[in-house]
């Protein structure tokens, strides 16, 4: 790649920006017009405004497996390719659910606080909790991460059932093409759903209601599938039991009355972020401009995107 060919938008991994650094340009300092690759990182939006200040621009290579925020209908009809970075972060984004899963559910942060409060020695031992050991869990998009978290479940010896539009033969578990029958028949949901359109607000006051009042719900995919309003209704009234999340409707910024609640557990949308994990999604993004310069191929598109090309 030439020096001034790619342009990182947002922040990457110190290692990755270290790997690109021979062919970064910063939008300020750059030549736009000869900017022909963009690497998305965090913190970035990627709007129509940002892409046609870029005329030459062959490809968006997103740093994380959700691609949300990209217009891709405008990339597709200019013909730039969108990659995304899928499979790399699935083991570490399955850890964060099972360990968020197991802190809402034994409220480990409360249990750990009251020790630090001196409350162990002064009040006596910590009250019992929910467990998991009665439980059936629900996942609510059971794709690459989805069936890391069903496989550590399995282990747990955790029954599992899934709901996604599409019914899969690949696997031993119960299939619901109604998202509201399944919250009905679980007592524990994990939502590992992509954002847009087609997910917005899906968990929403009547789901939550469904999960009923030992429900827990567990959010790692993305803030907008779930009616936040709504779930902070449920947490306050106690239709649902407690609620895991790591991510939000508008990050980083996280609604004062879910942080009041005692009976939510929240990450600051940390599932892939261990240096291990970041690193190997930045060497795709590193590798997907890499490929497609040198072979004028994108190594992980994402699917909306216009490749293989129709001739
Ligand atoms: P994936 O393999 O594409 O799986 C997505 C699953 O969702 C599929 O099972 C899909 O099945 C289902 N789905 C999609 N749209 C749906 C809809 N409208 N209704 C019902 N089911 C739907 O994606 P992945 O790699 O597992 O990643 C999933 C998401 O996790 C990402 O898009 C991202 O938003 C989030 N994520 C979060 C973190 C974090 O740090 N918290 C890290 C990585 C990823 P069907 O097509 O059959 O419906
Ligand atoms: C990243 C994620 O933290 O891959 C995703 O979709 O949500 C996370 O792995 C995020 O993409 C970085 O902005």
């Amino acid at each position: 790649m030439s020096k001034i060919e790619t342009l990182v938008a947002g922040e990457l991994p110190a290692n990755t920006d270290k790997t690109l650094e021979a062919s970064v340009a910063n939008l300020a300092a750059a030549d736009v017009a000869a900017i022909r690759g963009l690497a998305r990182g965090m913190h970035c939006g990627v709007d129509r405004a940002l892409i046609e200040r870029l005329p030459k621009l062959e490809i968006i290579a997103n740093f994380g497996v959700g691609y949300d925020g990209i217009d891709l209908a405008y990339c597709a009809a200019r013909g730039i390719i969108v990659t995304n970075t899928p499979d790399v972060l699935n083991e570490e984004v399955a850890d964060t659910a099972l360990a968020l899963l197991l802190m809402t559910t034994r409220e480990l942060p409360a249990a750990e606080r009251y020790l630090r409060a001196g409350k162990w020695a002064s009040e006596g031992p910590y009250r019992l909790t929910a467990s998991l050991r009665d439980r059936t869990v629900g996942i609510a998009g059971l794709g690459r991460i989805g069936t890391a978290i069903a496989r550590r479940l399995d282990a747990m010896r955790v029954p599992v059932v899934y709901h996604s539009r599409h019914r899969r033969d690949d696997v031993p578990y119960r299939h619901y093409a109604d998202l509201a029958a399944m919250a009905v028949a679980v007592d524990t949901l994990v939502v590992v759903l992509p954002g847009g359109k087609s997910t917005r607000n899906l968990i929403d006051a009547a789901i939550l209601k469904a999960l009923g009042s030992n429900g827990i719900l567990i959010n790692v995919g993305r803030g907008s599938v779930v009616d936040e309003p709504a779930l902070i209704a449920a947490l306050n009234n106690r239709t649902i039991l407690a609620a895991g999340l790591d991510v939000f409707a508008n990050e980083p910024n996280v609604p004062a009355e879910l942080i009041a609640l005692p009976n939510a557990v929240l990450l600051p949308h940390v599932g892939s972020g261990s240096v291990y994990t970041r690193d190997a999604m930045g060497q795709l993004v590193v590798d997907n401009l890499k490929s497609w310069f040198a072979d004028g191929k994108p190594l992980t598109p994402v699917p909306e995107t216009p490749w293989p090309p129709s001739c």
